[in-house]
């Protein structure tokens, strides 16, 4: 019988803390964040700052509850892994630093890994027969990417956006009609109160590539209606705001993904990121693939959310490739996706 493999993984590469240790790349043995959400709300946003302090004080209480959870001790893990990029930069130095470290005092590898193929891996998890090739739509706070996946550590991007993220899109038209940060889940919940056909609002058609994205003229067109209504006197349903600008992102989001999917001949597609716990973007694209007879595959919310469950995932499947990083592992802010440094 094959030896089973443990990873520790960590992630810190915004304004969650987590630590997670993972049997084999898709068996949770715990999964722990810690959420700093409370504490940037106050500013409307993440503080870089302020997210690298926390993530300093709260990193060894989150690693040692993800190894006591686990029942394991470090000399049973075979490697650390751990997010070097994309994300803040200071944040993402406190959790390499902190693997290079144990790495270093344990003598057992280090596998540094990609966020977004984090993301991705987060898929992994919970749906067991899942495996590439599958088209993958990344929607998070910084990205929106069409992925197509063709095996584990081989990524080609066919779509992205030109400018604001969807998340990015999201927090932004929630700060606008007063709902606060972090905005997604705000405009998913008060949605469900308004019609979605209530405003027309555009869906940016770009060229170049037809699978590429734009949100910042439908924040604009956001921005402009409230402006609008404010100069005419004309009361807000705020509701209404909140379906028809989920619904012009959604549409858009879904129809690229089922598109890129049908154009590549596959026959799998997953969500990935933050966006991708959106109660209506999973019912649309479930919908739509339904119709199309492709598999739709989403994680659980918890797994949406940057966790380090799914840097574990990832980091095993780079393991398992003979992916190792040395102690001259940095933080990469802007790291591509499919680039190994
Ligand atoms: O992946 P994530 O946790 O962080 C990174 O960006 O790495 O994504 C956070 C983003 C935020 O913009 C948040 O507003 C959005 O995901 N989000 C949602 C929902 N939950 C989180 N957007 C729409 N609907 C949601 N239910």
């Amino acid at each position: 019988m094959e030896k089973d493999i443990y990873i520790l993984a960590i992630e810190s590469s915004c304004d969650e803390t987590a630590a997670a240790v993972m049997k084999n790349g898709r068996e949770e043995c715990s999964n722990v964040i810690y959420s700093q959400i409370e504490l940037h709300k106050l500013y409307g946003g993440v503080v870089p700052e302020i997210a690298s302090r926390k993530h300093i004080e709260k990193i060894n209480q989150v690693i040692k509850e993800a190894l006591r959870q686990a029942d394991k001790d470090l000399k049973d893990i075979d490697a650390i892994a751990v997010t070097y990029g994309p994300g803040l930069v200071g944040a993402l130095l406190v959790g390499v630093a902190e693997a290079k470290a144990i790495a270093y005092a344990t003598g057992k590898p280090l596998v540094g890994v990609h966020q977004i193929e984090g993301h991705i891996a987060a898929n992994y998890i919970e749906n067991k027969n899942l495996e590439p090739p599958f088209m993958c739509l990344v929607v998070s706070g910084g990205h929106t990417h069409l992925v197509k996946v063709l095996d584990y550590d081989e990524f080609e991007i066919i779509g992205r956006t030109r400018d604001d993220a969807a998340g990015e899109a999201f927090d932004k038209v929630a700060r606008a009609i007063g709902l606060g940060y972090p905005g997604g889940p705000k405009i998913d919940a008060l949605a469900k109160e308004g019609n979605k056909e209530a405003i027309e609002f555009p869906r940016a058609k770009v060229d170049g590539n037809e699978f590429d994205f734009s949100f910042s003229g439908l924040k604009s067109a956001v921005l402009n209606y409230l402006n609008q209504c404010e100069m005419k006197n004309i009361e807000i349903n705020r509701a209404d705001v909140a379906a028809s600008f989920q619904y012009a992102v959604i549409d858009v989001l879904s129809k690229h993904a089922i598109q890129a999917v049908k154009d590549a001949g596959m026959t799998k597609l997953a969500i990935a990121g933050g966006v991708a716990s959106n109660s209506s973007l999973r019912e649309n694209v479930k919908a739509a693939c339904n119709k199309e007879g492709i598999e739709f595959y989403h994680p659980s919310p918890i797994y949406c959310t940057d966790n380090a469950a799914m840097i574990g995932t990832a980091g095993y499947y780079n393991y398992c490739k003979g992916v190792r990083h040395g102690l001259d592992l940095n933080a990469v802010p802007n790291l591509k996706i499919g680039e190994r440094l």
